[in-house]
């Protein structure tokens, strides 16, 4: 197993360019069961969960090959309906074929991807939206058991508690289009990735209107053809970028950065001092004169602040002088780094799904463990950032969603090794999923 070793204290320069989205690229892999050919995706990120799906799909009897950033899925042999545990419980997105399988198939069983590291993640609406297209749904041995003749269009409110749902939005949208009749999702979720899937699908011949809005109508289609499609880059990674060079009060630029889809985002930065300038030539982020100051700052679904940006953000303000509260309304629970933060010298109070961030002058160096994606990004960038040597353990983490972070603050400046750990017992059996 990899660990990270880092020698902290060194400013940033220079640019760096942002890899394909993961969140984009995982619904649209399993929505390639939906078409009727090969679908060739480019700009595909070389991550572990991209290989994940990819063994799931491959484990239906999908063709998927894989070179460079291209990759060419051809569903024509898939007839596999089950979804396995030992794939699903490794990313929770593995849950995205549910409503393609039940499209395609008929019938689809999936596994429950289980308990997860950032808290509590049911999938109730996913399942409420497919039962209310029609579909017979039960839980058996710890499997969605899916069934249904023929999918009918329905009227759907997929609002939960915490708001929209991405994942579900996917499935059922997803599961719509070979519906009979037209669906309307109210509640839908807003974020670039679902906009991403549905436009993939409409070139695939869908009929879906609304995309990028609360409420989005499906009319069912008889078949879908195949389309190509380019997956645009990451906007969380980009953020991540972002909040380096702010944290290690150091100029960037962030090349192809979605500009577009980070104004909650930059305007955050923007409030705390952070000179942030989108040009033709890419984001610069400019955090070189050192004055930050501290923000309230609260996640919420798209065009919200992320929750997907909370961990950085909270390393980001530990730094900060003065009082900041960092709260997280889409997942309250997700704040497994505060702990470690504190073991590098934060001042952090947790109060219910907040965290009040007293700032410090500087993080030091220790020895520190990832608890999951986000997590390990933000410890990494407060360990660059830090006084004296940090070691990173349990980075697989950070695998599943980053393309070799680490190389690309290493070509910014910073000093981060990866080498081999001494895998002890405990922390190669935690291989659960955390987004
Ligand atoms: C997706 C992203 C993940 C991101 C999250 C929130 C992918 C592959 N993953 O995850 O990176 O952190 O959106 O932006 O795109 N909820 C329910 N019932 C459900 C489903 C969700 O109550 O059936 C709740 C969740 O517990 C959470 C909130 O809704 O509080 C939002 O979760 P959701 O958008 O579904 O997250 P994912 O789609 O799993």
């Amino acid at each position: 197993m990899d660990m990270l070793v880092v020698q902290g204290g060194r400013p940033l320069s220079g640019a760096v360019s942002v890899d394909g989205s993961k969140n984009a690229t995982l619904p649209i892999m399993a929505a390639t069961l939906l078409t009727d050919g090969p679908v060739r995706l480019r700009g595909v990120p070389a991550l572990a969960d991209v290989d994940t799906m990819a063994r799931l799909l491959r484990s239906l009897g999908a063709d998927v090959i894989r070179s460079g950033s291209q990759m060419v899925i051809d569903p024509r042999p898939a007839s596999g309906i089950v979804a396995e545990y030992d794939l699903v419980r490794r990313m929770r997105a593995g849950v995205c074929v549910l409503g393609p399988l039940l499209a395609r198939c008929g019938t689809a069983q999936v596994s429950l991807p289980g308990g997860c590291n950032i808290g509590h993640r049911p999938i109730d609406l996913h399942l409420r939206g497919l039962a209310a297209l029609g579909a017979d749904i039960r839980i058996c041995s710890g499997y969605v058991v899916a069934e249904a003749g023929t999918l009918t269009g329905a009227r759907i409110d997929l609002t939960g508690p915490q708001g929209s749902s991405v994942t579900a939005t996917c499935n059922v949208m997803s599961a719509a289009v070979a519906a009979r009749g037209e669906t309307v999702i109210l509640g839908a979720a807003q974020e670039p990735e679902v906009v991403c899937l549905g436009r993939f699908l409409n070139d695939c011949g869908a009929k879906i209107g609304g995309l990028g809005s609360p409420i989005v109508t499906v009319d069912g289609v008889e078949r879908l053809a195949t389309a190509d499609v380019d997956i645009g880059p990451d906007r969380i990674e980009a953020a991540t970028l972002a909040v380096s060079a702010a944290l290690t009060r150091s100029r960037i630029r962030i090349d192809n950065a979605p500009v577009s889809q980070m104004d909650a985002v930059l305007s955050r930065l923007a409030d705390m001092g952070v000179d942030c300038f989108a040009g033709d030539d890419g984001l610069t982020v400019d955090a070189r004169h050192g004055r930050l100051r501290p923000v309230n700052l609260v996640t919420s679904p798209y065009p919200g602040i992320p929750t997907d940006t909370q961990a950085q953000f909270t390393a980001l303000l530990t730094t900060v002088p003065g009082t900041s509260v960092v709260t997280d309304r889409v997942f309250p629970e997700r704040f497994m780094h505060v702990s470690e933060l504190i073991r590098m010298g934060a001042r952090i109070r947790r109060a219910g799904n907040s965290a009040v961030i007293e700032g410090v002058p500087h993080l030091s160096g220790a020895p520190l463990m990832a608890s999951d994606l986000r997590a390990s990004a933000a410890l990494l960038l407060a360990a660059v950032s830090a006084e004296g040597d940090s070691q990173i353990r349990r980075i697989y983490h950070l695998d599943r969603g980053y393309v070799r972070l680490e190389e690309k603050l290493n070509r910014l400046g910073a000093t981060i090794q990866r080498c081999q750990d001494i895998p002890a017992r405990s922390v190669s059996e935690n291989t659960r999923s955390g987004e």
